[in-house]
């Protein structure tokens, strides 16, 4: 998974492309470079590590003024991040040069056959594949040379394409691989997400699969692989491009977290009206939703975290069954699917590869698709029956934070839909509805606790292990809380329901391995405190998650961090933010970089 970038227009410089690299090297940053055309030259530099390591390369070159160029930052497939591998890559005449984010599945049948017409090859990687290919078929014009190229191309891409006979021209071209471009009167630009757009419009268009894109100074068109024009529909994004930076925060991830309450607020805006949800998206579903025996959640990571809270709350105020799965798993299993049955894709980026092919196993049953997400006009919305959009804002950080938060939110608001439609289930709604309308006054006192946190940190970071452990509700908590601190602080940390502990992972606990106990006073909270106390009695630490109201806990742990008191069904909510510093405090300690967790991407769009 790659961050693909292209410019073409008037007073541009090498520096512009790097600073639109720098928006997307959340997609993956084990190496980056460039390809610009400048007096009919093209030149490429690119180097393993970060954009930094790039910008160090490229020196003065910075300051050059550019007529076209593409970039490219990369989380590697196919050959080691070296500088070799590294994009661009480009053709034997080296006036092709291409950037690619996505997997070319039959590239090595491709090489023979290019390897066997004369093409010599540079590289270990699937996209090389692509400029020699172009440049087999280009006899004058890019656009439709291209086209010819990715007709042979089996797998999913979005690539961007120059030329040095074409000094001003970009082609682009997706299928399977976010693809966006933009327009202002003067800068033309592609890029795998409308981040690095905002500093130029706001007005862009989402690319389809099957679609190619020419982008020149003045002019800009779509044609189908078909090579039929299609119509450009351009639509304004409300992001701007302050959203995407740090706001004075030391990290993206804690800017995130910081957000949250504002995302609460996004989320429920609209949505509620005299106690009744409205998501008026649900409507044409709404007669299967009562009728449904079972609803199918199909996740990945933090986003099947969400999906279990979901799975609970529903299940426990309807007859409804909620089936979760993990799409990675789900997309090989016998769906059980029929075409009255509703599939929920929950995916912050929409664009997560396994989800997608459990959206697509899915319809292809018949089933209906609510997907709920975060990035408009991502591969999943189109894909999807209906959309419930989290309008969270962009999330740059690689760990989900507030996009979390806001998933818990609308799972809520569905849940609550879905709840009314069955049952009427009015009574105990309108006190939770209630109570999720002052969750970000909440939030806010939460994140004053930040201080605290830090110094929990401080306290617990030297540990190689820890265990999460929650009931009911709880346990979904403590499952995202030990992914948080495992991805960005590179320990140990595994989640389990408390009751499982005697089952096997109790003999794992001694003075070396805390456990971090979700401790609501809930309904479940007599039995946790038994967890509890097996676990001290294993001279385990215990570092407690509870609420003001129960001062038992402060005899079992031997450290607590309080939040309000709540209905027990909104606790998962109200105890993210505390997970989450915590682990991006741990991370901060420990000086790792909290936005750029190593091995891992943003979005991931391959299997
Ligand atoms: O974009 P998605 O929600 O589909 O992503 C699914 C997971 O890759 C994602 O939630 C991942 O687990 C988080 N980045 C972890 O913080």
């Amino acid at each position: 998974m790659c961050g693909i970038v292209g410019l073409t227009g008037e007073q541009l410089k090498v520096t512009d492309l790097i600073e639109a690299l720098e928006r997307l090297e959340y997609r993956g940053y084990d190496s980056a470079g460039v390809a610009y055309l400048k007096d009919s030259k093209l030149n490429i530099t690119k180097s393993r590590g970060k954009v930094e390591v790039l910008k160090n390369h490229l020196g003065e070159n910075l300051d050059q003024t550019i007529q076209t160029g593409i970039a490219h930052t990369r989380w590697a497939t196919h050959g080691e991040p070296n500088d070799v591998n590294a994009h661009p890559h480009f053709d034997c005449s080296c006036k092709i040069s291409v950037v690619h984010n996505g997997i070319i599945e039959n590239y090595r049948a491709l090489k023979i056959r290019l390897q066997e017409l004369g093409h010599k090859f540079l590289s270990q990687t699937d996209t090389e594949v692509i400029p020699h290919l172009i440049e087999e078929y280009y006899n004058g014009d890019l656009l439709e040379a291209v086209r010819k190229a990715v007709l042979k191309l089996e797998g999913s891409y979005a690539i961007a394409v120059v030329h040095v006979d074409h000094p001003d021209i970009i082609v682009g071209a997706r299928k399977g691989s976010p693809l966006v471009a933009g327009m202002s009167d003067s800068v033309k630009a592609i890029a795998s997400d409308v981040t690095p757009l905002l500093k130029f419009t706001k007005e862009v268009i989402f690319l389809q699969d099957g679609e190619l894109i020419e982008l020149s100074a003045n002019a800009l068109k779509i044609v189908g692989f078909d090579g039929t024009t299609h119509k450009c529909q351009p639509v304004t994004v409300n992001w701007s491009y302050e959203d995407a930076q740090k706001s004075g925060f030391k990290h993206f991830m804690l800017k995130e977290i910081f957000e949250e309450p504002s995302c609460i607020v996004s989320v429920l805006t609209g949505r509620i009206k005299n106690d009744r949800i409205v998501l008026e998206e649900l409507e044409p579903f709404e007669k299967m939703l009562i009728d449904s025996k079972t609803i199918k959640v199909v996740a990945c990571g933090t986003s099947y975290h969400a999906a279990l809270v979901f799975k609970y709350l529903l299940e426990n105020t309807t007859p409804i069954t909620v089936d979760v799965d993990v799409s990675s798993e789900f997309r090989y299993k016998r769906p059980h699917l029929k075409p009255d049955s509703i599939v929920v894709a929950v995916s912050q980026s929409g664009e997560t590869a396994d989800t997608l092919e459990s959206v697509r196993l899915a319809k292809r049953c018949g089933a209906k698709i609510v997907a709920v997400t975060n990035v408009v006009g991502s591969t999943l919305t189109r894909e999807s029956d209906c959309v419930l959009y989290l309008n969270a804002g962009p999330e740059i950080g690689v760990a989900a934070t507030k996009s979390y938060v806001a998933q818990l939110v609308m799972l809520y608001l569905l849940a609550f839909k879905i709840g009314q439609l069955v049952n009427d289930f009015v009574p105990q709604s309108s006190q939770l509805i209630d109570k999720l309308m002052r969750i970000p006054e909440i939030f806010e006192n939460s994140l004053k606790s930040s201080d605290k946190i830090r110094e929990l940190a401080t306290k617990y970071k030297e540990y190689k292990h820890f265990m999460y452990i929650g009931r009911g509700y709880g346990y979904p908590t403590a499952l995202e809380g030990a992914l948080k601190l495992k991805e960005i602080s590179y320990i140990h940390a595994t989640g389990y329901p408390a009751g499982e502990l005697k089952h096997g992972p109790i003999a794992m606990l001694g003075p070396e391995f805390p456990v971090f106990a979700i401790a609501p006073n809930d309904s479940l909270f007599s039995k946790m405190k038994s967890n509890i106390i097996e676990c001290r009695s294993r001279n385990a630490k215990i570092l407690a998650l509870t609420n003001h109201d129960n001062q038992e806990v402060t005899e079992l742990a031997d450290d607590i961090v309080f939040v309000n008191n709540s209905e027990e069904e909104l606790y998962p909510l109200l105890m993210t933010p505390i997970i989450q510093l915590f682990a991006y405090f741990v991370a901060d300690e420990l000086g790792l970089d909290p936005d750029k967790p190593r091995n891992l991407a943003k979005s991931v769009t391959v299997e």
